[in-house]
């Protein structure tokens, strides 16, 4: 455009260029295994099919790793950003040694299709069955199937937050009604 000056790119670490893309909102994986309910805070997902079908990146250091992998089941929750420093908490804690339900204050709730629970406080909450776990070895990477669908209908705060990947947080903002524009997507939205 005439004018205008073209931006020049600089250089990013590329060790850093996660942060670019990290930003969906941050997850909490609700597990249940050998009696015990516990929590973990996920960051790194993807969306990969409107089934839906989710990824979550999850490595072994966890103690919800095992719970994941013999279960074979999890329940998926998107806290409100009212719950942010307790979720950062819940994600920098072990379940092996905590009640972190009864520690952060949040209460489980009976899901229908798995044994772990809901998280009564959070916006939504979808239970999940591990679907696919060929990438796990090489990328912590499982691929999961939602089977039912909860969300809180009336939320005191219903703005979900986002993981940078540096500590810092992104909480939501404006909302923007472009669904008149979706002309060839009508059917999806
Ligand atoms: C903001 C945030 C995001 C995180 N994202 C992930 C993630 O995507 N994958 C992962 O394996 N761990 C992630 N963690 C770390 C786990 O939540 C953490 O190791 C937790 O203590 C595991 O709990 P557990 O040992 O009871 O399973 C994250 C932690 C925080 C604070």
């Amino acid at each position: 455009m005439a004018g205008r000056k073209t931006p020049q790119q600089a250089e990013f670490p590329l060790n850093r260029a996660f942060t670019f893309v990290e930003s969906g909102p941050v997850l909490l994986i609700s597990t249940h295994h050998k009696g015990k309910n516990n929590l973990m805070t996920v960051s790194c997902h993807a969306s990969m099919g409107f089934e839906p079908t989710l990824g979550i990146c999850l490595g072994p250091w966890n103690f919800s790793y095992t719970a994941l992998i013999e279960s074979g089941a999890c329940v998926v929750a998107v806290p409100p950003a009212a719950l942010m420093r307790q979720v950062v908490d819940i994600g920098n804690c072990s379940g092996e040694t905590l009640d972190k339900f009864a520690r952060f204050g949040l209460t489980p709730q009976c899901a229908r299709e798995v044994e772990a629970p809901l998280v009564a406080e959070c916006l939504y909450n979808l239970e999940c069955r591990v679907v696919n776990r060929t990438l796990a070895e090489d990328y912590n990477f499982f691929v999961l199937r939602g089977a039912r669908a909860w969300h809180n209908p009336a939320p005191e705060d219903t703005r979900a937050f986002h993981a940078v990947g540096d500590g810092t947080f992104i909480i939501d903002g404006e909302v923007v009604n472009l669904r008149h524009a979706m002309t060839k997507w009508q059917d999806c939205i």
